[in-house]
């Protein structure tokens, strides 16, 4: 059986002393909840909100992480830095960090494998642009995007994968995939994992889901046989909007 889990994706939001308030209303409006919990604070607030999660049910994550170990790359953060602070979930291929910011799938796969190196959890994104699913196209872009990503990804390794299925057109903008049209995404993609792993280990697999995922809309999405929890962006700001998601089941 597979465990809903919640994650939020804090972006680019929060200075520390908003981020360790929101952190600890978390703390304590989940501490009995029954699901998997992850936050992904900014890189600079990661060792304030390290401090705050610590030992309880929410798991901590960063929002992306470099290629390499360490050496010469201004402005990037390293799988060890981050080990150090207690990160235990890097979210890696963000549709932010595809279309914004030009990672490629063999970036992206570089980094899974390093992550998994050294015993991060991985949530790998996918998803379509509009253009994309207009053109017919949805399944043929997370294929690429789910094989290209897990290059070289050993069976073993899979129970620290986590996939998000993030139609790019849903992100930030209010509009849901119906719960119908993503289930169909998160059944093709279990399907390609099957094909690439075979069903024992592809039926383990948590895919979420992400785009406009809100209270309103969380339980329609979480009842889809392929649903299994969430990366929410806007809704993960505030603990009011985020505890009603967390506690949908
Ligand atoms: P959203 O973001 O919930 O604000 O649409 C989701 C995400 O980008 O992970």
């Amino acid at each position: 059986m597979r465990q809903y889990y919640i994650a939020g994706n804090w972006k680019m939001n929060k200075t520390k002393s908003e981020a360790v308030e929101l952190a600890k209303s978390l703390v304590s409006a989940l501490k009995d909840g029954k699901n998997k919990y992850m936050i992904a604070p900014s890189f600079t607030n990661l060792d304030a909100v390290a401090q705050v999660v610590k030992g309880t049910n929410i798991r901590l994550g960063a929002q992306n992480m470099s290629t390499d170990e360490s050496g010469a790359h201004t402005g990037e953060v390293s799988v060890l830095m981050l080990k150090d602070l207690g990160v235990q979930t890097v979210i890696l291929g963000h549709s932010e960090r595809r279309h914004i910011y030009k990672e490629d799938d063999a970036m992206i796969n570089t980094k899974v494998k390093l992550a998994l190196k050294h015993g991060l959890e991985v949530i790998l994104c996918i998803g379509e642009l509009l253009e994309e699913r207009e053109a017919g196209k949805a399944e043929s872009v997370c294929e690429e995007q789910t094989r290209k990503g897990l290059s070289g990804v050993s069976a073993e390794d899979m129970k620290n994968i986590v996939i998000a299925y993030e139609p790019v057109w849903a992100i930030g903008t209010g509009k849901t995939a119906t719960p119908e049209d993503a289930q169909a995404v998160h059944a093709f993609t279990r399907k390609i994992l099957t094909d690439m792993y075979g069903s024992s280990v592809a039926e383990n697999v948590i895919i979420q889901y992400g785009g406009s995922m809100k209270a309103d809309n969380a339980q329609a999405l979480l009842n889809q046989k392929d649903i299994d929890g969430g990366l929410i962006g806007g809704a993960a700001l505030k603990a009011d909007t985020f505890e009603p998601i967390c506690k949908t089941y």
